[in-house]
């Protein structure tokens, strides 16, 4: 240690020299192709400054890293192909305003040796997940002795419980900045999000199946998408798979999930909400998830923190919304599920997951299994995981877009959810007209864009928004809703849904065409950047809808404009504003 700081007081000096003598050559060099106007000198000035900058505070990081130090007159960026995390950067994050949370590793994982991710052995038989809720006693007895032993691992085991636990924490509170910034790495409300949490759980189970010496060990999925499948699985209810932090009104049986939870009760009667569910689920699935972007969430990039802030139909709901179905209201932040910090300490969170898993490769399906993303920012972006060996394994994205050479697979089942799809609540001609007649005269004078000010989402509010051309180009194009500069001012539970066309917003849901979709926001805490202390100004977001289809239901793809509705749930939208509704066509 005491070596490494002389070295760097050397190394400091040496530099400092160096870089003088570089600021006089660069200001009296002619061969220098920048320096023909006064002008340009100024700019060879301040990048040498800018040098200069990078190196303190890079020793100051005690990050010494040769690619991050410009070494030639013309620093070049690194080369930044995706993302990833800096494992030297772990540090205290914000699981919520002012409650700190510290999820890293004892060892920081940069002191490990790491080894490159390698697909399991082909001739081993696929692990084939199934559905939980039919799970015989032998399986349970399997899963039952591998949680208990993960469970007993101490914490400096990375295969121990808490440390899986925390691995999700470190990843969604921002723990560890990127690799060459100092912005945060986050994987949730991303494109990051289905490939993050397929890897997270394939290690997961690799390590329950070696803890038991069990190859063909399998995790099971909450198969909260099909009737039989949506009340809490009732392995959860029984050790070690119980959590005593989840919420005692829903997680109970025979209570159907509302896996598109508003925060307030929806006292269906089962098969109400059964039916209700299955409609959320085409809508979710099918109608609302015709573009890669609206399923998969938006293009986050490195470098661009919190400029990405989009999630995919499903990570809003079900995944969110079940988050906060299952933790406990009386705990602050709706722990354990329903925050993200503390989320992974519930058992179900993995058979949650593992039905998301299995979502994506459905909804993959669906598109003939055409590759989802090719871009080299998502393919190339790579993470840290231990295996069972516990080894440290950096892992690409591109290595988990093919689960049978991942080694598993999940049983076949149907998708009640594909002939859910919603029918118009009422006869579109007689509402649009209806809808004219109250809203025309003082509405259409209205702008949709409420820019500088926003809107403030307190009340339902219903606006007249113009469709650029009332024609869609190709078969292809989506035509897309978009409600942009969402601003949540407290770091709250926020939900809103959008309805186009709707005679009484209210009083309808998912299972009416009506429905264009639904925002929804898990508090996220704010971001501590390392060593610099700074806070993090979260950005607006922007919420994507598909609605082709939904036009398509209402008869409305010849109309000039649409009636937007934005219905603030659970009383969350005091807290919400918007900057305008636009409608935008995706190719
Ligand atoms: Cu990373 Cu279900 O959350």
């Amino acid at each position: 240690m005491e070596a490494k700081r002389w070295l760097h007081a050397v190394l400091f000096t040496f530099v400092m020299v160096g870089l003088f003598a570089s600021l006089v050559i660069n200001v009296s060099n002619e061969e220098h192709t920048h320096m023909r106007e006064e002008k340009n000198k100024l700019v060879s000035i301040s990048t040498t400054f800018l040098w200069l900058k990078k190196i303190v505070s890079s020793l100051a990081f005690g990050d010494w890293q040769f690619n991050k130090v410009p070494v030639s007159e013309h620093p070049e960026k690194p080369h930044r192909v995706g993302l990833s995390p800096n494992t030297s950067s772990c540090h205290k994050s914000f699981a919520k305003p002012g409650f700190q949370v510290y999820c890293c590793p004892p060892k920081p994982e940069s002191e490990e040796p790491v080894i490159d991710f390698e697909f399991p052995d082909p001739s081993v038989p696929l692990r084939i997940r199934k559905r939980v809720h039919l799970r015989d006693s032998d399986y349970i007895a399997k899963y039952t002795r591998a949680l208990k032993i993960m469970k007993s691992l101490p914490y400096d085991d990375p295969r121990s419980f808490g440390r899986q636990a925390d691995m999700h924490c470190i990843y969604c509170t921002g723990a560890y900045n990127q690799k060459y910034t100092n912005d945060i790495l986050s994987i949730h409300r991303s494109w990051l999000f289905f490939p993050w949490h397929r890897m997270l759980i394939y290690f997961h189970e690799r390590i329950l199946a070696s803890l038991i010496e069990d190859d063909t060990f399998s995790l099971s999925f909450w198969n909260w998408d099909a009737p039989e499948g949506m009340v809490t699985p009732d392995m959860y209810f029984k050790e070690p798979f119980i959590d005593t932090e989840r919420s005692e009104t829903h997680v109970r049986r025979p209570k159907v999930a509302d896996i598109n939870y508003n925060f307030v009760e929806s006292n269906l009667k089962p098969e109400e909400q059964i039916s209700k569910n299955l409609a959320f689920m085409y809508h979710q699935m099918v109608s609302g998830a015709k573009k890669v972007e609206l399923f998969m969430g938006c293009t986050y990039k490195p470098g661009t923190n919190n400029s990405c802030d989009g999630p995919g139909t499903v990570e809003l709901a079900p995944h969110n919304a079940l988050h906060s179905w299952v933790g406990k209201e009386s705990n602050r932040y709706l722990e354990n599920m329903g925050v993200f910090y503390a989320a992974a300490r519930d058992p179900i969170f993995y058979a949650h997951h593992s039905n998301i898993d299995r979502l994506w490769g459905v909804w993959k399906e669906l598109r003939n299994n055409e590759p989802e993303i090719v871009d080299p920012d998502w393919l190339e972006s790579y993470f840290y995981f231990h295996n069972e060996k516990s080894q440290l394994v950096r892992i690409k994205i591109r290595d988990v877009l093919n689960i049978t050479k991942l080694g598993y697979d999940y049983e076949k089942i149907d998708h009640p959810w594909l002939n859910a799809r919603p029918k118009p609540s009422m006869d579109p001609t007689i509402a649009r007209h209806a809808l004219n007649m109250r809203h025309n005269g003082y509405l259409t004078t209205q702008s949709s864009d409420f820019t500088p000010k926003g809107r403030t989402l307190d009340s339902t509010i219903t606006v007249k928004v113009h469709r650029p051309k009332n024609q869609r180009k190709t078969e292809n194009e989506e035509e897309i809703l978009v409600v942009y500069g969402i601003d949540i001012k407290e770091d709250v539970y926020v939900k809103f849904d959008v309805y186009v066309n709707a005679i009484d917003a209210t009083t309808i849901g998912p299972e009416s065409t009506e429905f264009a979709g639904t925002y929804v926001s898990l508090p996220k805490g704010i971001t501590l950047v390392l060593n610099e202390g700074e806070v993090k100004r979260k950005s607006k977001s922007t919420l994507k809808l598909g609605i082709s289809e939904l036009l398509d239901g209402l008869q409305a793809n010849e109309e000039e404009s649409l009636w937007v509705t934005l219905v603030p749930r659970g009383g969350t939208g005091v807290h919400t504003s918007v900057d305008g509704i636009r409608i935008e066509y995706m190719a």
